[in-house]
């Protein structure tokens, strides 16, 4: 059976047919314009998906050669996410499961996120650890099956992608500032500044990211009047970007030692970074853990993703329970009450 998955939480518009775990398609439509606004505005952002999620879709169905009436259910992104953002996506589900009388299967977009790693990789097996960490979360779960995982850690206050972002914008540099801050770091030295690494001593798997931005601020006031010279600036972003990765690096491996995991999955739109993935890396030939870095469209916000878990939980219910339209979308953040 082919399932249609539709995601729209955030700023990316996207469809996907998903069939056996297959992926026969991932449009994603990226709302770039955000940037000269340095954020993503929720009201735009809305508006920019009631444009897109007609085209998206249908260049979704044609590119996996499937017309409606082909598709056996539906898959949507449900929560956590912009709440307008959200009502465009699943308002758009409910309307084609009218017209053609098929199921919906909300979704959660963090567990979207946590599975992406087996969506990827056909030979990761359970037990593993799963690192979400995007613009809005910074989080860990232990991940048992596709219906048993559990949050064991995450950020007291901003999450890694928010820093990344924040600390961009104090060197000017333009929305999304974790690609930006990648690319710079490149040519730069990564201990020539020594900036803190906030909690990555403590024995929990928590993490804050808040005081590294705000240590930044300060030393760039105090140490260069908010006046730094140009050719300081990739190695300003590779100590910053080493900091943030040197943290998360620690934590996923603690959970990976703590949780008797030999497996680890990085996961959101900052499992990009260049640094995260080679030290990641690093882990399998320092401790023999396997670490998985989905593809980059498996990585950003994608529906593939949705469909993909959403097959799972149609199969795991034996096709019932999702003939309802009652569900409704939520904005919540990560809450470790939620996620079991
Ligand atoms: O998962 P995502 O596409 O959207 C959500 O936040 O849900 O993640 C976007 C975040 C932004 O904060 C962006 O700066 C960060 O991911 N990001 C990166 C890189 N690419 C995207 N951060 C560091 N290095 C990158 N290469
Ligand atoms: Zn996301």
């Amino acid at each position: 059976m082919y399932i249609l998955a539709i995601e729209s939480s955030c700023d990316e518009t996207s469809a996907s047919v998903i069939k056996d775990s297959e992926v026969m398609c991932n449009i994603i439509s990226s709302q770039h314009f955000h940037s000269k606004y340095g954020g993503v505005i929720p009201e735009l952002a809305s508006r920019a998906h009631l444009q897109n999620i007609s085209l998206v879709t249908r260049e979704a169905l044609n590119k996996a050669g499937l017309a409606m009436q082909d598709i056996g259910a539906l898959a949507v992104t449900s929560e956590p996410g912009l709440i307008g953002s959200l009502i465009v996506g699943s308002n758009f589900a409910k309307g084609l499961s009218i017209k053609y009388n098929i199921p919906v299967i909300p979704v959660n977009h963090i567990e979207g996120h946590i599975f992406s790693g087996s969506l990827q990789d056909r030979e990761l097996y359970f037990p593993y650890i799963s690192l979400v960490v995007s613009g809005g979360h910074t989080a860990l779960f232990h991940v048992r099956s596709f219906s048993e995982y559990r949050l064991i850690g995450s950020t007291l206050d901003d999450a890694a992608g928010e820093a990344f972002d924040k600390i961009a914008s104090l060197l000017g540099l333009p929305y999304p500032g974790g690609p930006q801050i990648d690319k710079m770091a490149a040519s730069g030295k990564y201990d020539m500044f020594n900036f803190p690494r906030s909690m990555i001593h403590t024995d929990d798997l928590n993490f804050s990211f808040s005081g590294l931005k705000t240590s930044v601020r300060y030393f760039l006031k105090n140490e260069y009047n908010n006046n730094i010279p140009e050719e300081l600036i990739p190695h300003l972003c590779a100590s910053v970007q080493e900091a943030i990765v040197d943290v998360l690096v620690r934590k996923t491996h603690r959970a990976a030692m703590e949780y008797e995991s030999n497996a680890i999955v990085i996961a959101g739109g900052v499992s990009a970074n260049s640094r995260l993935r080679s030290k990641m890396s690093g882990l399998t030939s320092a401790h023999k853990i396997k670490v998985v870095t989905p593809d980059m469209s498996y990585c950003m916000d994608n529906a593939a993703m949705i469909g993909f878990i959403a097959e799972k939980k149609f199969r795991e219910s034996e096709h019932k329970g999702f003939e309802s339209l009652g569900f409704v979308v939520s904005a919540n953040a990560l809450r470790a009450k939620d996620i079991h």
